[in-house]
């Protein structure tokens, strides 16, 4: 029997403050009508100085696993697809694992840029058909904002914060993740990169004060391989699974420009209401975009049973990755019952209990053994 990964949880996390273009114009030289112009965005969320790409991350797979109705033990892997982790390690799949109490859950970070969370599909899916996982929590999440350098108008004005899950279960049915393409062109790393902070570039007084901790970009070039790379992963990722353009039912592409959404689907030869837009919301959440448009576009009911939904995306490094998905959860969800809510508090309350208790028996296995 072929196990294939189905989707049966989702979520996400927006932070409350909103930065919108009028506010923007009072920090550089730019205007409203530029930015929803050339870009389609209207206001982006920030986080506030208490949030960070775990926080926003445990939020949204809160409510993924409250859709899943799965315990937090129920998962066995956690990837977070991130360019903005809370440290350089410990991954932030960990910190999210530990909040969780997913105590059975291995975890790692993926770094693919703007298309790391298709990756995260694509790669979820497939360790779930090895038979190996059977509930993978995936997590799109950034906090882009802050290696955000807010003097330069050329990048300040796209970038937002957020996160989006979902849970992939194994599942012996039809449906659920049918084909996914990842890819990637190291060549074209340095038109979007980070170039301080690593072992290239150690964090100095000096990057710091040439600002080398802020993220570059050589926009129009990014835009040329984005309006190329997004159609071509869709057609290839429909070949894959042995569908045509004509069967599609919903794009959920990365939300970075409504001018590239909008030119790859001229080039895919499909009208624009097939494609999900949420941009002029949010901006561009980098590896959260997708996720977050999905969750929006199950809430706006654009999303049904059997359905062809194909994610894709592409980013830093440079990387491109679609995943096509034949949507198998009901729809609507069932909200959850009070005692159910009851148990999730409980259980999350359960394991800061947990962490804290398993730091203090380290601090005093410490304190009191002598190697
Ligand atoms: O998530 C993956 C990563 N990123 C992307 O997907 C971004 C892809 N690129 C883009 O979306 C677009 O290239 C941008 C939105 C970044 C820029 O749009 P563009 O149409 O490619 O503009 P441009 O960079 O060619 O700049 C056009 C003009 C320039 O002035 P001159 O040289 O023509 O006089 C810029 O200096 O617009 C100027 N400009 C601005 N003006 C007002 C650049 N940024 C701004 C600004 N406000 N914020």
């Amino acid at each position: 029997m072929t196990v294939q990964a189905h989707i049966v949880g989702w979520g996400k996390y927006i932070p409350e403050r909103v930065l919108t273009n009028d506010d923007l114009t009072h920090m550089v030289d730019t205007s409203d009508e530029w930015i929803r112009t050339r870009t389609g965005i209207v206001e982006r969320h920030i986080v506030a100085e208490d949030e960070s790409t775990a926080t926003m991350a445990i939020e949204a797979a809160h409510e993924a696993l409250e859709i899943a109705t799965l315990r937090p033990t129920d998962l066995n892997l956690i990837i977070v697809a991130t360019a903005t982790p809370d440290h350089l390690f410990p991954a932030t799949a960990c910190l999210v694992q530990d909040a969780l109490g997913a105590t059975q859950a291995a975890c790692f970070d993926l770094a693919a840029g703007c298309s790391g969370f298709v990756y995260g599909v694509g790669l979820a899916a497939d360790l779930i058909s090895t038979g190996n996982y059977v509930n993978a929590l995936v997590i799109g999440a950034e906090t882009l904002t802050r290696i955000t350098d807010w003097d330069d108008r050329a990048t300040c004005v796209l970038f937002g914060d957020g996160a989006g899950a979902v849970i992939l279960q194994a599942n012996g049915s039809d449906g659920g993740v049918l084909s996914s393409v990842l890819g990637a062109d190291g060549s074209g790393g340095d038109l979007l990169y980070l170039p301080a902070g690593g072992s290239r570039q150690p964090a100095s007084h000096q990057t710091v004060s040439e600002g080398l901790h802020y993220l570059k970009m050589k926009g129009r070039e990014v835009f040329r391989f984005a309006v190329r790379a997004m159609p071509a992963a869709t057609r290839l990722v429909l070949e894959k699974a042995g569908l045509t353009v004509e069967d599609l039912s919903l794009i959920i592409p990365h939300q970075a420009n409504y001018r590239i959404t909008d030119a790859s689907a001229k080039a895919l030869g499909i009208s624009k209401d097939k494609v999900f837009s949420n941009v002029d919301r949010y901006g561009n959440t980098s590896a959260a975009s997708i996720p977050i448009a999905l969750c929006e576009a199950v809430e706006q009911d654009r999303i049904h049973r059997d359905d062809l939904v194909v994610f894709v995306g592409f980013g830093a490094g440079l990387t491109w990755a679609a995943a096509a998905v034949r949507w198998s959860a009901p729809l609507p969800t069932a909200p959850l019952t009070r005692r159910k809510k009851i148990w999730y508090a409980l259980s999350y309350r359960y394991a800061a209990l947990r962490s804290l208790v398993r730091r203090f028996v380290r601090w005093l296995v410490a304190r009191f053994t002598r190697e």
